[in-house]
């Protein structure tokens, strides 16, 4: 809800800003030049509409706390030229940690030359009293992109610093085949699949979504569409899917595996099918980029 009243509150400003766009345009209807009426840089193609998608970090956050390090959250608001800010959302808390790394992510609709500012406000939660303000910063849209969506700038007024680091949703469904028969009553199993991604192999797991569980059924096609919404290339990152069978009396049985490094997977835009690992040896799973 949250998310669609912002996307409204983006629209609006969008369109009050369609008059002066439109003149940033080389060309008119009619063919003839214009000259450009903004003082921004020219926009290159492509450029004019993006949703933005960005995760957080911070390094060394103060804290007015003296006995531990700062709870950290961080409040987005986005504001277009004259207009309020409106919060875009919130982090989850990071506790007692000085150089948290939220997972959030968060979108803008972005247009060049719109005046377009995000603002910070790093908060220190506090399980008593009031949370304390530690630090904040904004930044201009036109210029974190220009930066390639890879922005470092310090907090004031106490220091510390924040990254602002763009993400790149990716999106896919899933499929098996041969999926084993477990039921120890009609044969078929009720398949389900867990889907999280993780930093390196052996990292912890963060949670994308589940399946439905299709009854009676060795060869499920899930109708879920899953995003990765974190994903960042070139950072070592991997989904894992975890197969399994739905079992009301016994609890779930697991059926096996896959641990798919993304990069590879991402570049190629292409369906991969693999076997499972610490299965039957028979089942696969298919992914599919949508
Ligand atoms: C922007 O991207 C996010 C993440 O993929 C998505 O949830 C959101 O709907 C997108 N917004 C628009 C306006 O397309």
């Amino acid at each position: 809800m949250k998310y669609l009243i912002i996307l409204a509150a983006a629209i609006v400003a969008v369109a009050a800003q369609a008059p002066k766009n439109r003149a940033t345009s080389s060309t008119t209807t009619t063919g003839k030049p214009l000259a450009p009426k903004l003082a921004s840089p020219t926009p290159k193609p492509g450029d004019f509409a993006l949703n933005l998608t960005f995760v957080l970090t911070g390094k060394s956050i103060p804290t007015k706390d003296s006995n531990s390090k700062v709870d950290g959250y961080v409040q987005v608001f986005s504001k277009t030229g004259a207009a309020e800010e409106v919060l875009v959302g919130t982090t989850d808390t990071l506790k007692d940690n000085d150089n948290p790394e939220w997972l959030n992510v968060f979108w803008i609709n972005w247009k060049r030359g719109t005046q377009q500012k995000l603002h910070f406000i790093i908060k220190d939660h506090d399980t008593l009293g009031k949370d304390d303000d530690v630090g904040e910063v904004t930044i201009d849209v036109d210029q974190y992109v220009d930066k390639n969506q890879d922005l470092k700038v310090p907090l004031v007024p106490e220091g510390g610093e924040l990254l602002i680091k763009r993400t790149q949703p990716t999106r896919f469904q899933l499929y098996a085949r041969n999926v084993p028969h477990k039921d120890q009553f009609n044969g078929k199993s009720d398949p389900y699949v867990e889907v999280y991604w993780r930093v390196g192999k052996e990292g912890a797991d963060h949670l994308i979504g589940s399946t439905a569980i299709i009854n009676d059924e060795e060869n499920p096609d899930w109708k879920e569409t899953f995003e990765f919404s974190n994903y960042q290339k070139g950072t070592n990152q991997y989904l894992f899917f975890k197969v399994l069978d739905s079992d009301a009396l016994t609890g779930s049985d697991f059926l096996g595996e896959l641990l798919v490094e993304a990069d590879p997977y991402v570049t190629k835009r292409a369906t991969k099918i693999t076997k499972l690992t610490k299965g039957d040896g028979i089942t696969t799973l298919g992914i599919t980029p949508v």
